[in-house]
C-alpha cells in the first residue's frame, strides 16, 4: 500500500500553495529581480556633449537717462537695472525680486513705468529713460517725492523709489486719477511694510502739487 504524502503541516503549506509550486514562483521571480537589478546598477550612457557657445562681444550703448546721454558698453543679457546701478552710478533705482513681480526697480521709459530687472539695456536705446534722481530740481524735490513726504508714505523706504516712479508714470497719463484708478496704477507695487494707505493718499497729494506747480515742474 503505497503512503499518500501529507503536506499540511509543512510551513510552506499555506494559503493552498504546495512546496513546489512555491519554489516554482519564487525562482522565476528572483530572476527577473536579479536582472532589473543589474539594469539598474549598469553605468548611465553619458550624456551626448554640449556644444560651446561663444560669449556675445559686449556692444556699445548710447543710453539717455535723466536728460544726460550716457555711452556704455553692455553685454547684451545686462539688464537696464544693471545699468542703472552699476555703470551709471543711479542706485537710486532698487533691486527686488529682480523677476518682475515686486516693482521696486520701476523706472520711467519714454514716460511709461516700466520693470528695468526685466528690460534689457539695449531695449532702450534711442528711448527717454527716467529714474527716481530725475525727478528732482537742483536739491529740491519733484511734487511726488514732495506728497510722499507729507503723507509720510513710507517706512523702510525700500520700495519707495518704485513707487514713486510708478505714480509718476500714472500722473503723467491721468493727472487727476479716482481713488480706484489709483489703486489699479499702483497695483504692479508692493509694500512689504504695508503703507498702501499712506501711498495711495500721496498719489491724491502728488496730483494736487503738479497741478499747483509751474509747467516745467509739473511735467
Ligand atoms: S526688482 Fe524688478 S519687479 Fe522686483
Ligand atoms: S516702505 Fe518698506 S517695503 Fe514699502
Amino acid at each position: 500500500m503505497t503512503e499518500e504524502r501529507d503536506d499540511r503541516n509543512d510551513p510552506l503549506f499555506t494559503g493552498g500553495v504546495s512546496r513546489r509550486g512555491f519554489l516554482g514562483s519564487v525562482v522565476p521571480a528572483a530572476v527577473g529581480v536579479a536582472v532589473a537589478n543589474e539594469a539598474l546598477s549598469a553605468p548611465a550612457k553619458a550624456p551626448a556633449p554640449v556644444p560651446e557657445v561663444a560669449a556675445a562681444e559686449p556692444s556699445k550703448l548710447t543710453l539717455t537717462v535723466n536728460g544726460r546721454t550716457h555711452k556704455v558698453l553692455v553685454e547684451p543679457r545686462d539688464t537696464l537695472l544693471l545699468v542703472l546701478r552699476e555703470k551709471l552710478g543711479l542706485t537710486g533705482t532698487k533691486p527686488g525680486c529682480e523677476r518682475g513681480e515686486c516693482g521696486a526697480c520701476t523706472v520711467l521709459i519714454d514716460g511709461v513705468p516700466r520693470y528695468s530687472c526685466l528690460t534689457l539695456a539695449l531695449e532702450a536705446e534711442g528711448r527717454q529713460v527716467t529714474t527716481v534722481e530725475g525727478l528732482m530740481e537742483g536739491e529740491e524735490l519733484g511734487p511726488v517725492q514732495q506728497a510722499f513726504v507729507e503723507e509720510d508714505a513710507f517706512q523702510c523706504g525700500y520700495c519707495t523709489p518704485g513707487q514713486v516712479m510708478a505714480a509718476e508714470g500714472l500722473l503723467r497719463a491721468n493727472a487727476d486719477p479716482t481713488l480706484d484708478e489709483v489703486r489699479h496704477g499702483m497695483s504692479g507695487n508692493l509694500c512689504r511694510c504695508g503703507t498702501y494707505a499712506h501711498i495711495f493718499k500721496a498719489v491724491g497729494t502728488a496730483a494736487r502739487l503738479r497741478k499747483a506747480a509751474p509747467p516745467e515742474k509739473g511735467r
